[in-house]
């Protein structure tokens, strides 16, 4: 047999993470790679939920996240911490995903050493550098220069051939978050104390419509998450509804929202939710609220409406096929639409029933055959 392909996935975040666990099990599995794992530690305590959930010891453990860290400081960081790990493991290829600091920055540090990059979740634009910032920017500096591009869906891929990327290079291959999210609604399937811990809150909250958010955008900082936060109060004073928002570790996020939201009757401010945990959040909500990415691409996959607070999306499928719609950080606005889908039954069943435009469960496997065959 000949010599397997050496694969170095590197990631740092709660999203990468979720997205790219179902990819680690494939390569660990599979003969045709020798597969390694270095994550940057970008994110620390919500990292490692998804790892321990996940069962990925990483090779690497760069341990970078500060607290209230600066873009170029970390940045800088990571540069040289991945490069230090290409330099000893001298992998054949660097896989990255999405458009963070550690993905941008991994691919940069690959480049730098003439290691080919393989860009799992390429092809998102807003054609807006501000939104999202800074990962509009991110994902393109990946783009320019990966030689495998995963686009989760034709847009992406459309959006990649747009910027005259080779087209043998673009594997259209779905989002692997749905894989995971396959994944992990199995495992609690086998055990379902792994979801269990939100009982005492859905007793609580027994007979009310639940609306779960999330929010964490660095361009929504300051009056965009105020705004936020305005409207999480005045849909909160509806008194046949109960938010439940796992708040995002960053301390940015927290204090607008601990200040503004804590106490409220109809509000649960929570710690960061595993990843089993999410899942059930995501079943037993009626609708979701958010500026997540990953969470427009897996509620549509339970059935559930997504209000997006943000001006513009990446994510126009969503959009396009009914399951999403931009609300932008307007709180007049915000409330507007989640009473709208509230109180208007076809409404709502109209975005419930829309099809899931992400993926089927089967990215994984489409992205492992590209690479075993590049
Ligand atoms: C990062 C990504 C963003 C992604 C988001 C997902 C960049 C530039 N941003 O943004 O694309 O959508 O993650 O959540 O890559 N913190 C903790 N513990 C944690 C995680 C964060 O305490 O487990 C706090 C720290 O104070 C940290 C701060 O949050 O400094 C910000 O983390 P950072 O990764 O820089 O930014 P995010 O807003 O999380
Ligand atoms: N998520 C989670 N626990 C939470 C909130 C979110 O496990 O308390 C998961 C969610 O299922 C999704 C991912 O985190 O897969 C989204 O991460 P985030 O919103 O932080 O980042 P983004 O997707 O916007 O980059």
């Amino acid at each position: 047999m000949s010599k397997p392909i050496k694969i170095l996935s590197v990631f740092g975040t709660r999203p990468e993470a979720i997205k790219f666990f179902p990819l680690v099990h494939a390569l660990d599995a599979d003969d045709r790679f020798d597969s390694r794992v270095c994550v940057s530690g970008q994110h620390r305590g919500m990292l490692d939920q998804v790892l321990e959930i996940a069962g990925i010891v990483p090779h690497h453990d760069l341990d970078l996240m500060q607290p209230d860290q600066t873009l170029d400081a970390l940045t800088a960081n990571l540069l040289t911490g991945i490069g230090r790990v290409l330099d000893e493991e001298k992998p054949d290829w660097v896989i990255v995903q999405g458009d963070t600091a550690t993905a941008m920055s991994g691919a940069l540090a690959a480049y730098y050493r003439k290691i080919p990059v393989a860009h799992v979740e390429a092809g998102l634009r807003s054609g807006n550098i501000h939104h999202p910032w800074p990962e509009e920017v991110n994902r393109k500096i990946v783009g320019s220069f990966a030689a495998l591009h995963f686009a989760p869906t034709e847009t992406a891929a459309n959006a990649l051939r747009r910027e005259a990327i080779d087209p043998a290079s673009i594997h259209v291959t779905g989002n692997t978050v749905i894989d995971a999210l396959h994944w992990i609604t199995g495992e609690i399937a086998k055990k379902p104390d792994l979801a269990g811990d939100l009982a005492d809150l859905e007793q609580r909250f027994t007979g009310k419509r639940i609306i779960g958010v999330t929010s964490h955008r660095r361009e929504n900082f300051g009056g965009g998450m105020e705004a936020i936060a305005e409207a999480i109060r005045r849909i909160a004073a509806r008194d046949d509804v109960a938010m439940i928002f796992p708040v995002h570790l960053n301390p940015n996020v927290r204090k607008v929202m601990n200040a503004e939201l804590d106490g409220l009757e109809n509000v649960a401010l929570i710690e960061p939710l595993d990843y089993p945990h999410f899942a059930r959040l995501l079943d037993i909500c009626t609708l979701m609220l958010t500026d997540s990415g990953g969470v427009q691409e897996e509620a549509p996959a339970l059935g559930k409406p997504v209000l997006v607070m943000r001006e513009t999306t990446e994510r126009p499928e969503g959009v396009e096929a009914g399951t999403a719609k931009l609300v932008g950080t307007d709180a007049d606005v915000i409330v507007r639409e989640c009473n709208h889908l509230l109180d208007n039954e076809a409404a709502y069943s109209a975005m419930s029933k829309a099809h899931n435009p992400f993926g089927d469960g089967k990215s994984v496997a489409r992205i492992v055959e590209a690479l075993a065959g590049g």
